[in-house]
């Protein structure tokens, strides 16, 4: 097939591979091979030498992370970085295709840097990251931003080096996306930055709620062997990184697809805990496979935080259904009520859509009192987005815009004030704080985080960046709290 841009006469067929949903929808029984063995060619080692690249990352912990990899492979290349577009020789944007709003930012940047590649035609812009698995973003991409000299994918990047040489080389738009299931590179270098650090534990997710776009833009669901996590562990623990998150779509399904082995998330918590770093979180969990092992082993709290996100989406179980959670609000509850049980300091957050298709006012009415029912300290709340080639965006959906935006403004509302009075029972109290920088706004002032992932603002030297300070918490306020720099506490809370 040859396709041609709107606007270039680049000839795109050599190269051409593009997404294919039919083939990402796919979840075949093949084994899923786990290979060690990736290098960096020789003849590219010095590929790089004297130049600089520029990430910039959208979307969520995923795409960070991935981002980390890119810079590794890049440095690996000679690459050094830069935050300067006009000192870049390759540019890449990560994408995140989740909802309209994330596709439009990055189409408004493409337009941007159109111009820069006009001044600099020798520079690389490339495209990589959820968006590029979209099969209507990449011809939207061919059609109106022949600009662009490189598309990958989520299933690609270890293919970065070798893509980089064909895009320098060749005249065309380079395109390599793969739809397929997935194997898992293990050995790719990673350039982490910090004190806290993410390390994947599965790829992919089986779940298919009907609203969403992971499954098709991630593949199919596979967890690295338990081996090669707690190795990775073992090795921040080792460098000094004060935290570690574990990272899946769907954290409480590891260990699903192994064929050989009975081992799921309780047990690599279980496992992890013996580790010494000293805080471990997880993101994100589904309620669904939430189960008892993991709840007993999160109650031994040590270096286990305290914290869980726990996406519940919607509080009706009618919307439930349609959006294919597999879980009613009595399960969901349920759940809840098993967790502070056993862990009573718990804080719990969550995501929720509103204006779902064909969401009735008693319906959002049944969100919102599951709000008030479980408390939460803190909750993204989305507008439903429709995502081409998902179920729901065939769903028909009579709630108006104005509508659905009144009622993320009272569920906003609400979030808010269950927020402040969650972080109201901090006051007086005493926590331990990872500091983790200067304030956005003011540099005297210190930002970090408790055991339960609430930020914290108080007074304290620069040297305290990366260490453990305890803090008293002097004024709580709804998204943060702020608090004074104590001595040697007698007694920590959260
Ligand atoms: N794997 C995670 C979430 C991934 S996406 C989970 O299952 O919980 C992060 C959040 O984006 C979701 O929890 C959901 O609330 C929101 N989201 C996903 N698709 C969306 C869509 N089409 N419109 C609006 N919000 C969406
Ligand atoms: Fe999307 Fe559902 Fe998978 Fe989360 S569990 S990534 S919301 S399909
Ligand atoms: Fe976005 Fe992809 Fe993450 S769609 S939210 S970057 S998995």
């Amino acid at each position: 097939m040859t396709v041609k841009s709107g606007k270039s006469d680049k000839d795109f067929s050599i190269y051409f591979q593009p997404p294919s949903y039919k083939d990402a929808k796919k979840r075949g029984k093949e084994d899923i091979e786990v290979l060690y063995d990736f290098n960096i060619p020789v003849e590219m080692k010095e590929f790089g030498q004297g130049k600089r690249y520029m990430i910039r990352t959208y979307g969520c912990q995923m795409n960070e992370h991935d981002t980390e990899t890119m810079k590794g492979l890049l440095e690996q290349l000679g690459y050094t970085s830069t935050e300067d577009k006009q000192e870049a020789d390759v540019i890449l944007l990560n994408t995140c295709a989740i909802r309209e709003n994330a596709e439009d930012k990055v189409f408004g940047e493409l337009g941007h840097l159109k111009h820069l590649k006009i001044e600099k035609p020798h520079l690389v812009l490339g495209v990589c990251g959820c968006m590029s698995q979209e099969e209507g973003v990449v011809k939207r991409i061919l059609q109106k931003h022949g600009h662009v000299d490189l598309i990958f994918g989520t299933h690609n990047i270890h293919r970065l080096p070798a893509l980089l040489h064909d895009a320098y080389l060749s005249k065309e738009m380079v395109v390599e996306v793969w739809s397929k299931e997935g194997d898992i590179i293990e050995n790719l270098p990673k350039k982490r930055e910090g004190m806290r650090a993410w390390v994947n534990i599965m790829y992919g997710c089986d779940k298919f709620c009907t609203y969403c776009i992971v499954p098709y833009t991630r593949g199919k669901e596979r967890s690295r062997r338990p081996q090669d996590v707690l190795a990775e562990v073992r090795d921040l623990a080792r460098q000094g990184f004060k935290e570690v998150t574990l990272l899946g779509q769907n954290v409480n399904a590891y260990g699903k697809d192994f064929e050989d082995l009975t081992y799921g998330f309780g047990d690599l918590m279980d496992d992890i805990r013996k580790i010494d770093v000293p805080r471990i979180r997880f993101t994100t969990s589904h309620p669904r496979d939430f189960d008892d092992r993991l709840i007993e082993v999160l109650a031994h709290k040590g270096n286990l935080m305290e914290h869980i996100h726990l996406p519940v989406q919607s509080g009706s179980s009618e919307v439930l259904k349609k959006m294919s959670r597999k879980y009613t609000r009595e399960r969901y509850l349920e759940l809840v009520g098993k967790i502070k049980a056993a862990i009573p300091d718990v804080v719990l957050s969550t995501d929720i859509i509103v204006g779902f298709p064909g969401e009735t006012d008693e319906q959002f009415e049944d969100t919102l009192s599951l709000v008030k029912e479980v408390q939460y300290d803190f909750a993204y709340s989305f507008i439903y987005s429709p995502r081409e080639g998902t179920p729901a965006a065939a769903m028909e959906d009579n709630v108006p815009m104005e509508v659905k935006k009144e009622r993320l403004q009272r569920l906003n509302d609400a979030i808010a004030t269950y927020g402040k009075e969650g972080n109201e029972k901090l006051r007086g109290q005493i926590v331990e704080v990872l500091v983790e920088s200067e304030s956005k706004r003011n540099s005297e002032v210190l930002s970090g985080r408790t055991r339960t992932n609430k930020l914290v603002h108080f007074t304290g030297p620069k040297e305290l960046i990366g260490s453990f300070a305890h803090v008293l918490v002097t004024e709580p306020q709804t998204w943060l709290v702020k608090g004074e720099l104590v001595e040697k506490p007698l007694q920590i809370s959260i």
